[in-house]
């Protein structure tokens, strides 16, 4: 029996492992679950999967929780803030921990995990962006094992697991694959007016909003080239995106011997949760089965600057090195998070990155404070860029 804790519970992510471990009660075992705020939902995953430890981020949610939780489920332990999360990603009894919070606010947990000797679910990429060299620095020295569950980089980790000679060195280049989101036909003169609501309604994917967001400007792949890189490896500039709209083919890697491997599947995050969890072995989902029929066709194109100026960014960015991706990473989710809140245009986003990136100076990454000391300069540069735009 693994003993699993899921950090963010409550999210995508989240629901979907709790989905999988539902299936599998006689493999895994739910230690402890995380959320921030969502406290009804969080009541009802603690009465139904009576972990030992529940934890909020957020104290008044934690104190309210320890309140209804105090009859109905006495045996769980109801902790709050960053200590609370840190504690049970590094818990003595924990085998497995999906990092599935959203943002820098996972960062300290899943490096806790990480530095625990954990199993590393890896979903949270921005943790991975912010402190990449630190990250595979500290799973190497803990002998933790980090399995990608980002659809795309699970899918790499798929293509290259049986290959036994050199690892990561038998890769020549690889495909990210993106499905394009919601604006990928969207004329280029509308973008200025697309709302949250539309730009969170993914065609493939159903996601939390930060990545929703991500998704639409792409973002997020800009994420994942930078993500990719240091989970595999190799120079970001062997690493090509493709646009794949039907998103079937969850990435590519073409080895040194011309050999290309692919990973396919339906568009459901189960498919990499349950790989994860089981990795070796593979275990059942109620996933759709793939039907090769019914889908038809595979299209394939090059991503347009003009439409996705965040791929600059994050190229850029992950060129610079240091805490230049902890930057763009910042300034990404505080221009998200205002965009939401309909502060800002959607195409304000990439300004406000690059209006930052231009403005705070990046330096080395080895140490978590200075990590730390650039991403709230970023935040606190991006909060100034939106306030002197007039939002
Ligand atoms: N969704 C996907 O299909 C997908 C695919 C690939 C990668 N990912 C990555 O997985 C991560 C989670 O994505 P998601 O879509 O599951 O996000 P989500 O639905 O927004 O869920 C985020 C989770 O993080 C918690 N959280 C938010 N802010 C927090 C804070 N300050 N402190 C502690 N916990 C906090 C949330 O708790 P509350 O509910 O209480 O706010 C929730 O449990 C992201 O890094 C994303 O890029 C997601």
């Amino acid at each position: 029996m693994k003993e699993i804790t899921i950090l963010g519970s409550t999210g995508s992510i989240g629901v979907n492992t709790l989905d999988v471990i539902s299936r599998h009660q006689d493999k895994f075992n739910v230690k402890a679950l995380t959320a921030n705020t969502s406290l009804d939902v969080f009541v009802t995953q603690c009465l139904q999967y009576k972990p030992e430890y529940a934890v909020m981020a957020d104290e008044e949610s934690a104190s309210k929780l320890e309140e209804k939780l105090k009859k109905k489920s006495p045996d769980t332990s109801v902790l709050a803030g960053i200590d609370g999360l840190v504690k049970v990603a590094e818990l003595n009894t924990v085998d497995y921990v999906m990092a599935a919070i959203v943002g820098a606010a996972g960062l300290l947990p899943t490096l806790a995990a990480a530095k625990a000797g954990k199993r590393v679910l890896l979903a949270n990429k921005e943790a991975l962006v912010m402190s990449g060299k630190l990250f595979m620095n500290t799973i190497a020295e803990s002998d933790a094992e980090l399995i990608p569950i980002d659809s795309e980089h699970n899918a790499i980790f798929q293509c290259i697991a049986n290959t036994s000679n050199q690892g990561s060195n038998t890769i020549r280049s690889i495909m990210l694959t993106a499905s394009g989101g919601p604006f990928l036909n969207t004329p280029i003169n509308e973008l200025p007016l697309k709302t949250p609501e539309q730009a969170c309604k993914h065609p493939k994917w159903k996601m939390g909003r930060k990545i929703s967001v991500d998704s639409a400007t792409m973002m997020n792949k800009g994420l994942e080239v930078i993500e990719a890189s240091w989970l595999f490896n190799i120079e970001p500039d062997l690493i090509d995106i493709v646009i794949h709209p039907q998103s079937i083919i969850h990435s590519l890697v073409e080895h040194k011997d011309g050999s290309v491997l692919a990973q396919l599947g339906n568009p459901d995050m189960r498919i990499p949760i349950s790989f994860g969890l089981a990795w070796p072995e593979r275990i059942e989902t109620d996933v759709q089965r793939l039907d090769l029929f019914d889908i038809a066709q595979f299209d394939f194109r090059k991503p347009e600057n003009d439409r996705f100026p965040c791929l600059k960014l994050a190229r850029k960015a992950i060129k610079q090195g240091g805490t230049s991706s902890a930057i763009l990473n910042a300034a990404n989710e505080v221009a998200v998070n205002e965009f939401l809140n309909k502060k800002i245009m959607f195409t304000d986003i990439p300004k406000v990155i690059e209006s930052v990136m231009n403005d705070v100076t990046h330096n080395n990454a080895d140490s978590l404070d200075t990590i730390l000391g650039d991403d709230s300069l970023a935040r606190k540069r991006a909060i100034e860029t939106i306030r002197n735009m007039g939002a």
